[in-house]
């Protein structure tokens, strides 16, 4: 742990909306009168029909229900669009950096983007979208993403957002899941130089998919595709025939806003479900006190579309909150290591938002990129995604904010909806590596993973529960409520669990640790061993796969996977090249395999359990603590992982 502290200076005391002094008062109050609390902050948005009703939830195994503002209407494209027209409709709500630095950055104001989403959701009208239908959204990093997920929330449909970068086949699982009707998507993306070939792998993705009716394509590079005729539709050919205007429903406040897959320790990736509402007045209010955000602020956050991040804090924080927010279509290291500091300059960025794995990317790239950056434009950079290792947040501190601009590490989850702990810059002094204090409303606990049991003392180690709702709290799995009750609330009877481990310290700071379930967090990005397994499993030469994570200096985590080939098949390298082109195939590239190794068996209890605390001690190379092995049916198979690990 590092004990270094950095307080925030008098200029930023000087203009912060909350103070220490405040933001302990306000905390207070937010947990012993969440309904006063609650009530006031959520008059932040705009209401068709104002709650009468703040909180309804309970924790209490097994009647888990969360309900906030539950009597309210409301829409959220509304709150994020025509609310600013009056004041800012000139205001730059998007801006859009693409791929290639030498092609046109664009600038959508409120008013502009006011117009593509009514034209946008007249179009989804036109194809028949229902209030409640649920909408796949497969996109490249281009404005046309946020405006279909506007659209969406404009007439009420569910939007469920597919990162760009999933296979085909990890497409066509998640259209089915929730019976999508309609997918849209862009001819091809680029990253980073290189075309994305989205309509391709939606129309692979089709084959699997005999529900969808509709295809609707945006046209981006102008590649050349099959479109489908009777399928698929044009975006821009469509939006030429509806009207600009498009009234916005009325929705309730727990009318579902959007599904967004995500892996768990078991399983397929379920869909988490949020609302309207509450996850609204979450997003908003978050994204203003955490970057203490101030009109006429440019603000990037780096993530993409496709994963939580994007939609809380590029779409929905921001554009609620009348925030100029970056669309980046690219990658940090193209054309080269400096981009992401190029970019700051360019658009004059305020607030800059991204993940370890590419602040250690970025360092390891060496100090020039930085260096001939000028970035006085930078105010307050953030953290996401993973825990941050000291080294990285001081390389982050110094190098990008020139030791004047403040770190906030923010710890939350796609189930969260926004942050959970997370300094305030004007109140918590920070820590390197430390996510410091919790949000307010958020009742952290820590708990003895074996018993349970609250540690009540102020230095703490186990795992972290939440003990009360958030307006920003996920409200089910969709279609598998019991799913949801089980997965986060069934082995810590009156928490929500986090999966995540953490210690507090004697500042009451909490230090999250990493997953401590069977769960990777590889570049930052979410991925169950059970989805590795079952992709390689599914290849004809594989028997058996076990898969776990190994420390990683750039992305945090790795992916080691150990396989059992099927009788009379042979290991080779050929064979691993083989099977890591075939998770990426069936997965994406996101889940490539760092190693594979073959094992002619793997260790198992006598009741067949895969004992993976071997596994992974063996992938770390730590032979020294592997623990008791004499509950294995065969201790022998420990000596051949290690004679053939040592021997890779
Ligand atoms: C991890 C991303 C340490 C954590 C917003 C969590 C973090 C998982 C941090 C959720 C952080 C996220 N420090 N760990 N600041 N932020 N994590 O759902 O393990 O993609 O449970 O949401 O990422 O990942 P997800």
């Amino acid at each position: 742990m590092s004990s270094e502290v950095f307080a925030p200076s008098e200029e930023v005391v000087a203009k912060t909306s909350v103070t220490a002094e405040q933001y302990d008062r306000m905390y207070q109050r937010s947990v012993s009168d969440p309904d006063g609390f609650w009530g006031e902050h959520a008059l932040r948005i705009d209401w068709i029909k104002p709650f009468t009703k703040v909180k309804n939830t309970s924790f209490e195994w097994p009647d888990i229900s969360i309900k906030w503002f539950e009597d309210g209407q409301l829409n959220v494209a509304a709150n994020c669009i025509d609310r600013h027209l009056a004041e800012r409709g000139d205001t730059v709500a998007i801006i859009f950096e693409p791929d290639d630095p030498k092609a046109d950055a664009r600038h959508i104001t409120y008013r502009e983007l006011h117009e593509e989403v009514c034209r946008f959701a007249n179009v989804l009208k036109q194809l028949g979208v229902q209030k409640g239908e649920r909408v796949t959204i497969y996109m490249p990093m281009i404005p046309e993403a946020a405006y279909a997920m506007l659209a969406c929330a404009r007439i009420g449909a569910v939007h469920s957002v597919v990162f760009g970068g999933f296979s085909p086949d990890a497409l066509a699982g998640r259209v089915n899941d929730c019976d999508s009707r309609v997918i849209i998507t862009a001819d091809e993306g680029c990253r980073g130089g290189k075309k994305v070939p989205l309509k391709v792998n939606v129309d692979k993705a089709l084959a699997d998919s005999p529900g969808v009716e509709k295809v609707l394509v945006v046209r981006n590079t102008g590649g050349d595709i099959a479109m489908e005729d009777g399928r698929d539709v044009w975006l821009h050919e469509a939006a030429a025939g509806v009207e600009a205007v498009c009234e916005p429903e009325p929705m309730n406040a727990e009318d579902p806003l959007f599904i967004l897959y995500t892996s768990g320790s078991t399983g397929k990736p379920k869909g988490v479900l949020h609302t309207s509402g509450g996850y609204l007045v979450y997003a908003s209010l978050t994204h203003e006190l955490t970057f203490d955000y101030k009109q006429g602020e440019v603000f990037w956050c780096t993530a993409d579309v496709g994963w939580v991040t994007g939609h809380s804090y590029i779409v929905y924080g921001p554009l609620a909150n009348g925030a100029t927010t970056v669309m980046f279509e690219g990658v940090p290291n193209y054309p080269d290591a400096g981009r992401f500091w190029d970019v700051v300059d360019k658009h004059k960025v305020n607030i800059f938002y991204t993940a370890p794995t590419a602040i250690r990317a970025l360092m390891g790239a060496g100090n020039q990129f930085v260096e001939r950056a000028d970035l006085s434009s930078l105010r307050l950079l953030g953290s996401v995604g993973e825990p941050i290792n000291p080294e990285a947040w001081m390389w982050y501190y110094r190098q990008v904010g020139r030791e004047r601009c403040i770190v906030v590490d923010t710890w939350w989850q796609t189930e969260t909806g926004g942050f959970m702990i997370t300094p305030l810059p004007g109140a918590i002094p920070t820590k390197p590596g430390s996510a410091t204090k919790p949000f307010f409303g958020v009742q952290p606990v820590v708990l003895e993973p074996e018993s349970g049991k609250v540690i009540e003392e102020t230095e703490a180690s186990g795992v972290l529960a939440i003990a009360d709702s958030w307006p920003g709290q996920m409200r089910t799995v969709y279609g598998d409520h019991q799913r949801f009750k089980e997965t986060y609330f069934q082995q810590y009877k009156g928490y929500y669990f986090t999966g995540d481990g953490c210690r507090r310290d004697e500042d009451g700071y909490y230090w999250i640790t990493g997953r401590v379930d069977d769960v990777l967090n590889v570049s930052g990005h979410r991925l169950g061993t059970a989805e590795v397994e079952s992709a390689l499993v599914a290849h004809p030469k594989v028997s058996e796969a076990a898969v776990v994570g190994f420390p990683h200096d750039v992305k945090g985590q790795g992916i080691y996977c150990y396989v059992t080939l099927m009788a009379g098949d042979a290991g080779s390298d050929d064979l691993a090249v083989e099977l890591r082109n075939w998770v990426r195939k069936e997965i994406g590239p996101i889940a490539s395999p760092d190693h594979i190794q073959f094992a002619p068996g793997l260790p198992k209890t006598r009741s067949g359990k895969i004992m993976r605390r071997i596994l992974r001690k063996v992938a770390e190379n730590d032979y020294g603590a592997l623990g008791d092995t004499s509950t294995l049916a065969d201790p022998g198979v420990v000596d051949d992982l290690i004679t053939n690990r040592k021997n890779r």
